[in-house]
């Protein structure tokens, strides 16, 4: 009896909470009682219902065929969380129909808001060429506020996959190839999407993905094998991941691929030893989308029944889109194949989300009509979007300070397929709203509106992104040569980088090498803009041109913020965050590669050493690159003390003085090698940099603060340890410095 009436008790107290009128008795409740008591609650159907995640539909109330169960599953409480559901309308919906089962348990609903929702700001890895930690965190927080105000919960970003080949066309979506870069991005992200803290109705759920090591598919081809050393993973690849989880990252989502065999989707070393043991994340974990079923392709699993089991098992609460759970995961349990306390566990984690959510107390909290509108179209964060945009284009080349352009110019020529584009400014995963042709800011508008009046604007497209078709060159090359000064604007579409989209030739598309050619061939001076969602190979242009700035995709405010660079009205402060390749057959080249026992002794060097015979080992462009209209120099670094032990600071103090003609922002970037490991350590390693402004002739001195802790890396027992010995320091303003200055760690 006793039990009978602490059960029902629990059963109001559920009821008081998922019933939204708040009780005082459940709210003052710890979430943790909360979860447990809802849980008491669930049959076996619900508690895998809630780890069952499907894609949803965008016109709820329209013509659903094959779709039809998905909402008889949701009144019936069989489905945790819908995706692709946006509007707060739409969603609101859809919460109605998952209140009307049984135990009115909230839906969440997830969207891949990645660079934006309805202000689309540069695609990531643009962002992470700004090196402007602040700017991104905004970036993310202006992203959640429009998004959580149609009534998205999650996003599944940020993706913070190391990547270290152009060829894979996700390269886009992250922030490229360090992990102590890659760390501090995924951690302002973060923070950016949750805000103040989940239960806010501005914060999205953020999930770091993919987990892991998704970028280092072999050959870049997409969903590809990873096959890594543990050390390798632990050292370079996991860092990014877990700096999102000490961050407080809500949510974690599986990588489509295997690590050295097992499929991260069921993959216990990274899910339970790692992520939710030693890290100790407390959120869940959502697989990618059908990467459970897909267990059966790789040849790990025989059938959907046993994906289920080792998913489940492997440490992954929720499937999205296999339906390998709901459809077997009741009869691995009646058959005691799976512990019924397993699902428990990963019930509770998810459940845990939904009240940290405030979902339970109102479940329509992020349905606002009011709230939407008024984030509908925000002048402030267009503001914020153009202010980042100017910030990640990176200024490769400016010979004869062609940039900015002289006030002089009467005349400019706009050339190139991408200079009236206007989807494509945004880049791959973004939202095409109908009214984008008015909202987006296209590159003729932006430079035409600032050029004026008084300048004439010629165009010409030239050709296609892709197309053979050469028959536009001749109109090209007469406005070229009508003109004082030319901008071609040239690349790849949008969608040819993002999921899936993965080139062996990452070559300009088309053309567009040759029209880049014949206008080059005219003599007057051209500006070239660079589109692209990686980093392309176009050196055999590049000397052509007399400036390139490279502008990946900018998003909504793109015409304007290449307008505020091109004119100088922002001087140009981009550092790339990957290394440029000369070509594909130097991939993967990235600047912190292990030194051989026949390293070259100059690029001309190839007496049996380690190199091409037809290309130097040095890429096009290091990470860390990026001019600006001014110069500087950077002094070598000085550190407070030569010798130190463990647990000591040492402080390393690096003069910066602007050595050209106008204020600029200056990235001083201190990098260190190992000299001497138990394991061969890289060239060079990142240890921190600072961006600073400063007036022509300004001059700051700069403090790093480094600890053992900073030189310490995962030895061959994957053991984080600092090791005795020389470490050489550099400063400078990219990652190719020669000249380091020596300390040692006693
Ligand atoms: C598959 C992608 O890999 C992942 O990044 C994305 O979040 C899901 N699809 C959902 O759209």
């Amino acid at each position: 009896m006793r039990k009978f009436i602490s059960v029902f008790v629990m059963y109001l107290m559920v009821i008081a909470a998922v019933s939204c009128s708040l009780t005082v008795g459940a709210q003052h409740l710890s979430v943790e009682h909360r979860v447990d008591s809802v849980l008491s609650l669930m049959t076996l159907d619900e508690k895998i219902g809630q780890m069952n995640q499907y894609s949803g539909f965008w016109e709820a109330t329209g013509p659903i065929t094959e779709e039809g169960d998905k909402l008889e599953q949701v009144r019936n409480g069989m489905l945790g969380s819908m995706l692709n559901v946006t509007g707060s309308g739409h969603t609101r919906q859809i919460q109605e129909m998952a209140l009307q089962s049984r135990l009115r348990i909230p839906l969440l609903f997830g969207q891949d808001i990645i660079h934006g929702y309805r202000t689309i700001f540069p695609i990531p890895l643009a962002e992470a060429a700004s090196w402007d930690l602040q700017a991104i965190e905004q970036s993310a927080r202006i992203a959640a506020t429009e998004a959580s105000a149609a009534g998205v919960h999650w996003t599944f970003a940020p993706m913070v996959d190391i990547s270290r080949d152009p060829r894979w066309g996700r390269v886009m979506e992250g922030a490229g190839e360090d992990p102590y870069l890659g760390s501090l991005i995924a951690a302002a992200r973060v923070r950016g999407f949750q805000g103040k803290g989940l239960g806010n109705t501005d914060a999205l759920m953020a999930c770091g993905k993919h987990f892991a090591a998704y970028g280092a598919a072999i050959g870049g081809r997409d969903y590809n094998s990873v096959d890594m050393s543990l050390q390798q993973l632990n050292d370079v690849y996991l860092k990014p991941y877990k700096a999102a989880v000490d961050a407080g990252v809500a949510t974690m989502m599986n990588s489509f691929n295997d690590i050295n065999g097992i499929p991260a989707t069921a993959n216990q070393y990274i899910l339970r030893d790692l992520l939710k043991g030693s890290w100790g994340f407390t959120g869940f974990v959502v697989s990618d989308w059908g990467s459970v079923g897909e267990m059966i392709n790789h040849g790990y699993v025989t059938n959907e029944a046993d994906a289920a089991r080792a998913a489940l098992t492997g440490g992954c609460d929720m499937d999205m889109e296999s339906r390998c759970y709901i459809k077997n995961m009741k009869q691995l349990v009646l058959s005691g194949i799976i512990s019924e306390s397993l699902i428990d566990e990963s019930v509770k984690l998810i459940l845990r989300k939904k009240f940290e959510m405030g979902l339970f107390d109102d479940p329509f909290r992020f349905c606002s009509e009011e709230r939407e509108k008024q984030q509908w179209d925000n002048p402030q964060n267009r503001a914020a979007a153009r202010n980042i945009a100017r910030k990640s284009i990176v200024l490769l080349k400016n010979e004869n300070k062609l940039l900015p352009l002289s006030r002089e110019v009467r005349t400019i020529a706009m050339i190139g397929p991408l200079v009236k584009a206007v989807g494509d400014n945004n880049g791959f995963w973004s939202y095409a709203w109908p009214d984008d042709s008015a909202r987006i800011v296209t590159q003729w508008q932006g430079i035409s509106n600032r050029a004026g009046k008084n300048v004439k604007m010629l165009y010409a497209r030239g050709c296609g992104i892709t197309e053979p078709d050469t028959s536009g060159f001749r109109e090209a090359v007469v406005a070229a040569m009508n003109a004082d000064v030319v901008i071609m604007s040239v690349g790849e579409s949008a969608n040819m980088s993002g999921e899936a989209k993965s080139r062996s030739n990452i070559h300009l598309p088309g053309v567009q090498e040759e029209l880049v050619k014949a206008v080059c061939a005219t003599g007057k001076p051209v500006v070239l803009l660079i589109n692209a969602g990686r980093p392309l190979v176009f050196n055999n242009i590049s000397g052509n041109s007399g400036a390139i700035l490279y502008t990946w995709w900018l998003g909504t405010e793109a015409g304007n913020a290449i307008a505020d660079v091109v004119f100088g009205d922002y001087n140009p402060s981009g550092k790339l965050p990957m290394t440029f390749p000369r070509t594909e057959g130097q991939i993967p080249v990235y600047y912190s590669y292990l030194n051989t026992g026949r390293p070259p002794k100059n690029e001309n060097d190839l007496n049996y050493v380690s190199a091409y015979t037809d290309l130097p080992n040095s890429p096009e462009y290091p990470f860390g690159y990026g001019l600006s209209y001014s110069t500087f120099s950077i002094s070598e670094p000085v550190p407070d003390k030569t010798v130190f032990s463990p647990g000591e600071e040492v402080h390393v103090r690096v003069i910066v003085t602007n050595t050209g003609e106008t204020e600029g922002t200056e990235t001083v970037q201190l990098y260190f090698r190992d000299k001497v490991g138990s394991l061969v350590r890289p060239v060079k390693q990142l240890a921190g940099f600072q961006q600073v402004l400063l007036k022509k002739a300004e001059s700051r001195t700069l403090t790093f603060t480094l600890t053992d802790k900073d030189f310490s890396f995962f030895n061959d027992k994957l053991e984080f340890r600092s090791e005795p010995g020389e470490f050489e320091l550099f400063a400078g303003n990219c990652s190719a410095i020669e000249k380091g200055v020596s300390i040692w760690l006693k």
